[in-house]
């Protein structure tokens, strides 16, 4: 439910949260259906870490996105699906359909031998399909640990393993753009190196050939002929584990971020309402006509997991599903989806909204989006000309633009403008929500006071959707998050307050960037680079990039006898395809003799960012390098 109505709304409720967090989160929860109350609203250390929100709690969280509906909302639109290919049949499924896809699939993961607290890793194109095996797993009580279906088979083999998945659901292929998208052999590959997994479901999509291996694999159409609608949902406590999902550190291997079923529903739920003034009680039920929220992340990233299928569902909303990419058939695409669906509230990443706007306002003038009432933003910092674009030419100067600040491992929004409510400022996230305490500080971990300070923005208190840990590798947690600074949580990102006490992300602080919205780690592209034969050694950092906000920089050390510089990239750009995905692609690669290195033999980033960034007359001290000379040498051979 919307609890914040006016500036003065917030301010009150902000303090409320600070002053008695239990208290103000206890109310919130208390909206939901729960089999059993909680004992106790919260216990936490910073320390270990260990978080627990509405302890002894139990409930299910599809009880509360689905059956809760069912006496209000049985027959409005729950999930509207719009594909790929314009022409297709858009499908449209209301919560009392959706309630029964849900129920059928989650009886198919039971006679698939799927149990509470197995790990179920979906590796699926953008179906409706995919957001009712997620739904589907949290039903029975199954962890799902949904694998963007753009990552390829050495990063999806790596995510089975570490989960020790048993099940994997799948499709035989994905449609993106004018290309399909081979998913099932993917698998396949996978599966070669991953013996825990017993079972593949594959759903028909493209149509295209695929391998079934006897005993193992089954398809989705056969196996739902074979059960019913009821499936009566598990009982779960709130502190067990909803689902993993993987994102990329200072490693090379990704971690497993945990969120747990009560806390993550509480949030995502808050935050949806809020953020995007969605107050479903208010809209005329059994239609489509009013209400249409389209959050256009792919459910294999958290957004899509918290923004388009639990937070909006959670609220008895129409959530909008996009299986294509923004500039198929052309780059009008996305404005020509929200006039046929009359949209309401769009939420989108900076990288598309950059990418359209240089395709000129040819694509948008077609089209009225007058339905459009809320934008939204997430995933990297919005620039302040891409901003006003967007308030301008989508939002017509009518609508507010949210540019939420947050993170796999917060599970939902943190620091936001609230729709209408707040004051919104190009470029800022603005402020935290109710509930949200963050807090920047300088190196040395000293609390930087005021405003007009720039530091490392951290979070000294709780909130009901924060990380519980790393799967299976709790030290992990502890060390990435909790303990460069004591007793915070450390979010990586560097940050700035301005006079009037407004928030701005400047940007990572560590060794992950932000390539056209998605994280990624420079050390698993290294990995991915070094699988090649030739490649003796790599180092890849990040660059200023027009539209994807970040690009991809290599530094590759080759074997002498390869001379073929020109072959040589290709097949670097084809070896990071093949091992970790299109999306890991480097925009450049410069081959080099050797790379900067302390005598210790540690490379020397700060050296290769600024000779990306072509910022080469700053380069600091380079006499205590291993070889100075070298630096020379890339310098020249910058590309
Ligand atoms: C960045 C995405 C500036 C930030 C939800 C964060 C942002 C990382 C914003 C998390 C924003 C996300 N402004 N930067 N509005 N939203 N970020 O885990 O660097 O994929 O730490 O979660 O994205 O990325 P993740």
């Amino acid at each position: 439910m919307i609890s914040i109505n006016s500036f003065e709304d917030y301010k009150k409720q902000y303090a409320l949260s600070v002053q008695n967090p239990e208290q103000f989160w206890e109310d919130k929860a208390n909206q939901f259906v729960w089999k059993k109350k909680w004992d106790k609203v919260l216990e936490w250390n910073f320390e270990e870490p260990d978080v627990k929100w509405f302890l002894g709690g139990k409930l299910n969280i599809t009880e509360n996105c689905l059956d809760r509906h069912l006496k209000e909302r049985a027959h409005q639109t729950a999930l509207i699906w719009e594909p790929n290919n314009p022409n297709e049949a858009v499908r449209k499924f209301t919560y009392k359909e959706l309630h029964s896809e849900v129920c059928w699939f989650a009886n198919v993961l039971k006679n698939n031998g799927a149990k509470k607290g197995d790990r179920i890793c979906i590796y699926m194109p953008m179906v409706p399909e995919l957001a009712i095996a997620v739904l589907a797993c949290a039903r029975i009580g199954a962890i799902h640990s949904v694998v963007f279906g753009g990552f390829s088979f050495n990063s999806l083999s790596d995510r089975i393993h570490d989960a020790d998945c048993n099940l994997v659901i799948t499709a035989d292929g994905g449609f993106r753009g004018s290309k399909d998208i081979p998913l099932k052999s993917v698998v396949d590959e996978a599966l070669k190196t991953c013996p825990t997994v017993k079972k593949v479901i594959v759903l028909e999509r493209t149509k295209c050939n695929v391998t079934m291996l006897a005993d193992r694999d089954v398809w989705w159409h056969d196996e739902i002929k074979k059960v019913s609608d009821k499936c009566e949902v598990e009982i779960m406590d709130a502190e067990d584990m909803l689902f993993i999902l993987y994102t990329s550190g200072s490693t090379g291997k990704p971690k497993g971020v945990v969120h747990t079923c009560g806390g993550y529903m509480v949030y995502t739920a808050y935050t949806f309402e809020n953020v995007f003034q969605y107050d479903a009680t208010s809209l005329p039920l059994g239609g489509t006509k009013s209400g249409i929220f389209w959050c256009t992340a792919d459910i294999g990233w958290i957004t899509g997991h918290s923004y388009l299928v639990y937070g909006p569902l959670l609220a008895g909303a129409t959530t909008l599903m996009f299986e294509g990419i923004p500039t198929y058939p052309d780059a009008g695409r996305f404005w020509k989806i929200i006039d046929k669906h009359s949209v309401n509230i769009f939420y989108t990443a900076p990288t598309a909204i950059r990418s359209l706007e240089a395709m000129g306002l040819d694509f948008v003038k077609p089209y009225k989006l007058n339905s459009l009432r809320v934008l939204g933003s997430v995933g990297e910092p919005i620039n302040v000309e891409a901003w006003e674009w967007y308030y301008k030419n989508i939002g017509k100067e009518n609508c507010p633009i949210v540019d939420t600040w947050w993170q796999t491992e917060t599970g939902g929004i943190m620091i936001s403008p609230i729709a209408g409510i707040t004051v919104t400022k190009p470029g800022f996230a603005t402020l935290p929500l109710p509930g949200v305490q963050p807090v920047l500080l300088d190196e040395h971990g000293n609390e930087l006071l005021g405003n007009n300070v720039e530091g490392r923005l951290c979070m000294k208190f709780p909130w009901p959707g924060i990380i519980r840990t790393t799967y299976k590798n709790h030290a992990r947690c502890k060390e990435a998050y909790f303990s460069t600074f004591k007793n915070y949580y450390f979010t990586g990102d560097g940050c700035r307050r301005d006079a009037d006490g407004y928030y701005r992300i400047t940007g990572r602080v560590d060794d992950v960037i932000k390539v056209s919205g998605h994280l990624l780690g420079t050390a698993e592209i290294e990995n991915a680079i070094n699988e090649h034969p030739d490649i003796v050694e790599s180092a890849v950092v990040g660059f200023a990039h027009e539209i994807k906000g970040w690009g991809i920089y290599a530094y590759v050390i080759p074997d002498r006898e390869r001379k073929d510089s020109d072959e040589l990239k290709k097949e670097i750009t084809a070896t990071v395809n093949k091992f970790m995905g299109a999306i890991a692609k480097p925009d450049k690669i410069q081959i080099v003799s050797g790379l900067p290195k302390t005598r210790s033999g540690k490379i020397m980033r700060r050296i290769l960012r600024k000779i990306a960034e072509g910022d080469i007359n700053n380069l600091g001290d380079t006499s205590t390098l291993l070889d100075p000379a070298v630096v020379e040498e890339i310098v020249k051979g910058k590309v």
